[in-house]
């Protein structure tokens, strides 16, 4: 079980280092905002309201105008385990480049949450935490 959280964290952390684009199966152009707020073990508590915030100065001409959807996520049992069912935000304009989101009340406490900004490619925040300790 170490042995494979191992993995998966040296998996994230050379996967956000690249500036890389997720795999995808037609070559479209996409690209990968990169996600400047929330930072890494960032305290974010349930039902605080904050600003995700992403770089908008690599959009593409062609992709000005799209509308972006937000997930929370964790990793776990070798998973993402992003929230589908409750996007943070959606239908937001990704040249904007922040969107507000509320912390859901009933989230477990985790220090492994991230965000997944999800325009033409999805893009994946770092860590944050929604308890103090
Ligand atoms: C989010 O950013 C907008 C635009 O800069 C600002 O008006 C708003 O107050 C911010 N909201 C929060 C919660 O910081
Ligand atoms: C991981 O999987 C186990 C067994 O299916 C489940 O009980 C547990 O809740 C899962 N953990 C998370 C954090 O999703």
């Amino acid at each position: 079980m170490i042995f494979c959280i191992t993995i998966i964290l040296t998996f994230f952390l050379a996967w956000s280092s690249s500036n890389a684009a997720p795999l995808s199966a037609q070559s479209v152009t996409v690209f990968s905002p990169r996600i400047t707020s929330p930072k890494a073990a960032i305290l974010w508590p349930r039902g605080s309201i904050h600003n995700v915030t992403w770089d908008t100065s690599n959009i593409p001409r062609e992709k000005h105008g799209s509308t972006g959807m937000l997930m929370i996520g964790h990793y776990a049992n070798n998973s993402e385990n992003l929230d589908i069912d409750h996007p943070l935000a959606t239908y937001f304009s990704i040249d904007k480049g922040w969107v507000g989101v509320t912390i859901p009340q009933n989230l477990p406490c985790r220090d492994d949450y991230f965000v997944v900004l999800f325009g033409d490619s999805g893009n994946r925040s770092p860590k944050f935490r929604v308890c103090k300790t």
